[in-house]
């Protein structure tokens, strides 16, 4: 049956899903239709700056014609071998990106928490194959307040109750530590059991935590001193987000197991990947782990485009300029309800200081409104995270934008 496109207004597409979408997300009231560079539009054909960039997966700007050229001309050639084959264009990523982060392999995936997963098993792996550890009995230190996805496995380790509370049982075998501190680290790293440590070098979900300087460099040596593996979820740090092409860079600091995703595709399918040694990656062999989309020709080819323009395009020296930039007119808005403003290169967050409980969305709500679209996390802080490519002018209006809307909270 052919029908005519019609035209629906905002209130149809918040229905739609409603009555046949599972509950599982309470999105700001928007209907986006179409985005390009730092800006989407809505059903209605209002213009919105993104401070979002969904979750610093579009760090190259909403449709990037670069990417979307590479997406469009190898959708046309191959998509999907699965590993059963070889394609021409895995191995080429494989080399491209192993040599761009300096590690002998890559392990290809799709979404961010099954690049977590198999970190999870190489370093279970390691230990027995390598470290000695009897079979079944390693442990992974993670931090407290660590966001790493939404798996039964990695929920299991969550310290947040919505994440985790009636999902059980809970997988066993990871220790929890409090994030920033060291001594807490110290401490558990003598359990001879422990073969990784499991890290967001800035927890972005908690609500863009920074650790005290060093803290990543020293966490990195205790573990080199206890014969623990460093693991790195840079899945949202990492790609020039923090203003550095890993927020470990900071530190100079080589993690044994680096995680990426988000922004390997700039926002366009998911891709992740795991890079590690080859002392750590050759000890799961062949039938022992995989996915039929990881490594996919489509994902292989966006994926060294995104990183691509990730690179020619200063996108990184653009974050890191302009984060700081962003944090200091931001403090001179000197609002009452901020009650403080975090984070490195351009991904940011303000904490709220109010009497309601709500403000935060009701501040989100007022940004909205007024043409750019952040979200809250945790309630009171909103994360303020546009895509790497934003402009110093485009700046300066947001946070006047930001200013503005700071006025509903009275
Ligand atoms: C640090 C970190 N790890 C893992 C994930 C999970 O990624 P995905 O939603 O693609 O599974 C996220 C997503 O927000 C993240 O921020």
């Amino acid at each position: 049956m052919l029908t005519t496109p019609v035209a629906h207004d905002t209130q149809y597409y918040f229905d739609l899903e409603e009555k046949f979408g599972a509950h599982n997300y309470h999105p700001l009231p928007v209907v986006l239709e179409r985005g390009q560079g730092v800006f989407l539009w809505d059903v209605e054909g209002k213009r919105y700056y993104d401070f979002l960039s969904g979750y610093s997966a579009v760090n190259q700007g909403h449709c990037h014609p670069k990417i979307i050229a590479a997406l469009t001309e190898q959708a046309q050639m191959l998509t999907l071998t699965s590993r059963a084959f070889y394609n021409n264009l895995l191995g080429e990523y494989e080399r491209y990106i192993t040599r761009l982060f300096d590690y002998d392999k890559v392990l290809p995936m799709n979404t961010g928490v099954e690049a977590v997963e198999t970190a999870i098993k190489l370093v279970r792996r390691w230990a027995y194959k390598v470290k000695g550890i009897e079979d079944g009995a390693a442990k992974i230190l993670v931090c407290e307040n660590n966001f790493h996805g939404r798996t039964s496995t990695v929920i299991s380790f969550s310290s947040d109750p919505s994440a985790r509370t009636a999902f059980g049982p809970y997988m066993p075998g990871f220790t929890s530590v409090r994030y920033n501190d060291l001594l807490a680290l110290k401490t558990a790293l003598r359990d001879e059991t422990i073969a990784g440590f499991l890290v967001e070098p800035i927890q972005g979900e908690a609500g863009v935590v920074v650790p005290d300087d060093g803290y990543l460099a020293e966490a990195y040596r205790l573990c080199r001193e206890a014969d623990v593996l460093f693991v790195a979820d840079e899945i949202q740090t990492g790609l020039g987000r923090t203003g550095k092409m890993l927020a470990c860079d900071y530190e100079d600091v080589r993690p044994d197991i680096l995680i990426l995703g988000k922004a390997l595709s700039g926002g366009t399918l998911p891709v992740s990947a795991v890079l590690a040694d080859d002392e750590i990656m050759l000890t799961i062999c062949p039938g022992e782990h995989g996915s039929t989309y990881g490594g996919n020709p489509l994902a292989c080819k966006v994926a060294m485009t995104a990183l691509d323009v990730l690179q020619e395009e200063n996108m990184i020296q653009n974050a890191a300029e302009l984060g700081a930039y962003f944090r200091e007119r931001l403090q001179a808005l000197r609002s009452p309800f901020i009650k403080k403003i975090r984070g490195k290169g351009l991904l940011n967050a303000i904490v709220i200081e109010h009497v309601s409980k709500d403000a935060g969305w009701d501040l989100c709500l007022a940004l909205k409104e007024a043409g750019l679209l952040a979200k809250p996390t945790h309630g009171d802080k909103i994360r303020l995270a546009p895509p790497l490519i934003i402009t110093k002018e485009q700046l300066d209006e947001c946070v006047d934008i930001i200013g503005k809307s700071l006025g509903v909270l009275k």
